[in-house]
């Protein structure tokens, strides 16, 4: 009823962690039994460490929050001696006779695409389920999103660290441009497996008595509820055209999130931002989309991008 599919990569449940709410997913580990969600997907990694930016990094707004962490990590050496085998041993804890148990899919970010390349065979060869490649942070390189706002740099990037993986590659788009599904195409013809949509919204807040931005770096990443309508269009949208699965994400909160998230076109669920105040939500909305999805008498699979089958293109729209 669960099982749902990211090309040849096969999941138990459509719910996953978001890159960069969960670190490695061993720091949730008390919370709840992380060995029953679909994956697992790893805070960005990049190949040196980086220190991040200046604080205030965090700034709780209305329905939502707004990061400025600006890749903060410790680069992929570390990652691979003390995270990387910590995921594994959660991924294992969940794996039985009739589970797959959690899948470890690594999110790799870089400033050219020799980094991602780099990376990527690194990743492949210590044996991970997946890369998810961050095309998309909005708090580096000046904000400039340099491989998301171009569908020929998204095609570029993906086609290079396709050359080199042996397993599937999801590109993360950002929705800070004017058309998402020229991006998406873009990560299609670059032989992208799959895409996470959407990252973060790029926003600010202001102290106007200290008439000063309050992020340290000044502009953010918007993410939580406020940006679930943002999400849901943009996975309709890409599900109309592009073929590859799509990974949703954008202020799930609520099994009827995730539900909404399949029926738009998505064929698995990133959990992010509302894990901040319940961390055990992932296991919870697992649950509670089982119970609903045996109540309607349905399955994932029957119910993924249900919407293109009743719901009328939008005005102006086209199937491209
Ligand atoms: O600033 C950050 O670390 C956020 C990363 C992202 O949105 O991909």
């Amino acid at each position: 009823m669960l099982q749902t599919t990211l090309g040849s990569l096969e999941l138990d449940n459509p719910v996953l962690s978001a890159s960069g709410t969960f670190g490695s997913g061993w720091e949730g580990r008390e919370f709840s039994d992380l060995g029953r969600v679909g994956a697992l997907v790893s805070k960005t990694v990049t190949l040196l460490p980086r220190p991040g930016n200046p604080p205030p990094r965090i700034w709780e707004t209305a329905s939502g929050m707004l990061n400025s962490i600006g890749l903060e990590n410790k680069g992929v050496d570390y990652f691979v001696a003390n995270s990387l085998p910590k995921m594994k041993q959660l991924a294992a804890s969940g794996r039985s006779s009739t589970a797959r148990g959690p899948r470890v899919i690594i999110n790799i970010g870089g400033e050219s695409i020799d980094d991602f390349v780099t990376l990527a065979a690194r990743f492949c060869d210590e044996g991970v389920d997946a890369l998810e490649v961050n095309l998309s942070c909005p708090n580096v390189q000046e904000g400039k999103l340099l491989f998301s706002t171009d569908p020929r740099m998204t095609e570029q990037a993906m086609r290079a660290v396709k050359k080199v993986a042996n397993v599937p590659v999801f590109a993360k788009l950002s929705p800070n441009v004017t058309d998402i599904v020229a991006i998406g195409k873009g990560a299609e013809q670059g032989g992208a497996d799959g895409i996470t949509a959407i990252n973060t919204l790029i926003g600010m807040a202001v102290d106007w008595r200290k008439q000063k931005p309050i992020l340290g770096r000044v502009i953010g990443g918007l993410s939580g509820p406020a940006i679930k309508p943002v999400a849901l269009r943009m996975v309709y949208e890409l599900a109309r055209v592009v073929r590859v699965p799509i990974l949703g994400v954008g202020g799930v909160q609520s099994a009827d999130d995730v539900l909404e998230f399949v029926c738009a076109g998505a064929s698995a669920v990133q959990v992010g931002t509302a894990m901040f105040t319940e961390p055990a939500l992932m296991v919870r909305l697992l649950d509670e989309v089982r119970d609903k999805l045996a109540a309607a008498k349905t399955t994932i699979r029957e119910l993924r991008g249900a919407l293109h089958r009743s719901a009328p293109a939008p005005v102006g729209g086209s199937a491209r």
